[in-house]
C-alpha cells in the first residue's frame, strides 16, 4: 500500500478534521437551528472506533488532526480519547494534534489536554459583550467561555487561535474590539465568512458580511502586514506590526482556496467526507464494522477515496443551501 494520500488533482491529503460528536451545548444561529435532533448515540462513531481511524489515517501520511465537533468536550471520556492520540505521534506521521472548541468546557479540560499532547487549540469567540454573546449562541455563556481561553493560556499550548464568523447586523460593530482583544492577549484570530450549511433562522444572504469588508474596517485602525504564514489551514493571515498576533481570513466565498485543499473530514457517524460543500462521501464505519479490526481493508477504502475528492465547493450565499447537514455534523 502507498503511505500517502493524492487525490486525481494531485493534491496531498495530509490533514482530517474529525468530528466527535453532533451534540454541542450552544446553538449558534449561524450553525444551527433553533431546534435541533441529534443523532442518535448508536450511529456514532465510538472513541475506540475514532482511534483506530484516526491511526490509519496517520499510517498514510497524515501529520495533522484536528477534533472538531458540535463541541467535541462535551463527549464523554474526551480525555481518554486525547490521550491515545497524543501517543499516534510517537508511532506514525502525526506531527500536530489541534483542536477546535467553543471554549464552555475548557476550564475543567485545558491542563489535561495539553499533558496528552494536544499541540494547538482554536477557541470560537464571537462577541464580547455579554447580551451579543447570548444572542447569537443562545445557549452560550460569555464569562464562562472568557474563563476558558484563560485556562487555554495558562496550560501553554503553542499558539491559540480565536474564530470569529462576521454578520451585519449582528457583531459587525465589534470586529475591532475582537482584534484588539487578541492582541492584549497574545492570541491570533480568525475571521470566518458564514458558509451556507444547513438551514438556519436567518437569510444567510443579508448578514453576510465579506472578509475584504472586515480587513478594509482593521485597517482603519491596525497596521497590517500580509504574512506568508500558514498552519496548514485555508487561513491567509497579516501579522499586526508590534505585536505577536497574527490576524486570518477564511474567505470561502470571496477568495477560494480550493486548489490548495490538503484536507478530508469525518463525520460523527464516520462518513469520510471528500469537500465540506459537497456529498462525495465513503462511508468508513461500515468499514470497519463489517471487517472489525483489519487495518489493511480500512487503509485500502481510504486510499480509493481519493478518487472522488471533488474540484472544490459550490457554495453560493445567494442560493438556496444545496447542503442540508449542518455544520455540527462535519465540524466544519
Ligand atoms: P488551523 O489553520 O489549523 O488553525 O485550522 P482552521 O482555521 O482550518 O480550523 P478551524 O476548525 O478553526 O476552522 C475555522 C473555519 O474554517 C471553520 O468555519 C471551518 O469550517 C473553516 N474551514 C476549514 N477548512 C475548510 C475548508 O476546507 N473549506 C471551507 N470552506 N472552510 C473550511
Ligand atoms: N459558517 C462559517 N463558520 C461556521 N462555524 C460554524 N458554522 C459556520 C458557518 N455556517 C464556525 C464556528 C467555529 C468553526 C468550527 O466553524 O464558529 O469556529
Ligand atoms: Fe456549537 Fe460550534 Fe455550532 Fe456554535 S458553531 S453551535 S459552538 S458546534
Amino acid at each position: 500500500l502507498p503511505t500517502q494520500l493524492i487525490d486525481r488533482f494531485g493534491r496531498k491529503v495530509t490533514y482530517v478534521r474529525m468530528s466527535i460528536t453532533d451534540r454541542c451545548d450552544f446553538r449558534c444561529v449561524y450553525c444551527m437551528d433553533e431546534e435541533m435532533t441529534f443523532m442518535p448515540r448508536q450511529q456514532l462513531l465510538t472513541l475506540e472506533e475514532i482511534v483506530f481511524l484516526l491511526r490509519a489515517f496517520c499510517e498514510l501520511g497524515v501529520e495533522k488532526v484536528r477534533i472538531t465537533g458540535g463541541e467535541p468536550l462535551v463527549r464523554r471520556d474526551v480525555d481518554w480519547l486525547f490521550n491515545e492520540l497524543g501517543q499516534l505521534k510517537a508511532s506514525t506521521s502525526l506531527k500536530e494534534l489541534t483542536l477546535t472548541t467553543n471554549g464552555s468546557k475548557l476550564e475543567k479540560y485545558a491542563q489535561t489536554l495539553a499533558d496528552s499532547g494536544l499541540d494547538r487549540i482554536n477557541i470560537s469567540l464571537d462577541s464580547l459583550k455579554e447580551e451579543k454573546f447570548k444572542a447569537l449562541t443562545r445557549t452560550g455563556d460569555l464569562d464562562t467561555v472568557l474563563a476558558g481561553i484563560a485556562a487555554a493560556k495558562k496550560a501553554n499550548f503553542k499558539r491559540i487561535k480565536l474564530n470569529a464568523v462576521i454578520m451585519k447586523g449582528r457583531n459587525e460593530d465589534e470586529i475591532i474590539d475582537l482584534a484588539q482583544f487578541a492582541i492584549d492577549n497574545d492570541l491570533d484570530i480568525s475571521y470566518i465568512e458564514e458558509m451556507p450549511l444547513g438551514h438556519v433562522s436567518h437569510a444567510r444572504e443579508e448578514s453576510y458580511c465579506s472578509s475584504d469588508e472586515v480587513l478594509a474596517k482593521l485597517r482603519t485602525v491596525f497596521d497590517l502586514q500580509s504574512s506568508i504564514a500558514s498552519t496548514g489551514g485555508p487561513s491567509r493571515y497579516y501579522q499586526v506590526a508590534g505585536s505577536t498576533s497574527k490576524i486570518g481570513f477564511i474567505s470561502p466565498h470571496s477568495h477560494n482556496f480550493c486548489e490548495s485543499c490538503n484536507r478530508v473530514r469525518v463525520t460523527t457517524e464516520g462518513r469520510l467526507l471528500l469537500c465540506l460543500g459537497q456529498e462525495h462521501s465513503m462511508d468508513l464505519r461500515d468499514v470497519i464494522r463489517q471487517q472489525p479490526g483489519d487495518m489493511q481493508a480500512l487503509k485500502q477504502a481510504i486510499i480509493d477515496s481519493m478518487e472522488i475528492k471533488p474540484k472544490g465547493h459550490d457554495f453560493d450565499i445567494k442560493a438556496q443551501p444545496i447542503i442540508f447537514r449542518h455544520m455540527s455534523v462535519t465540524g466544519g
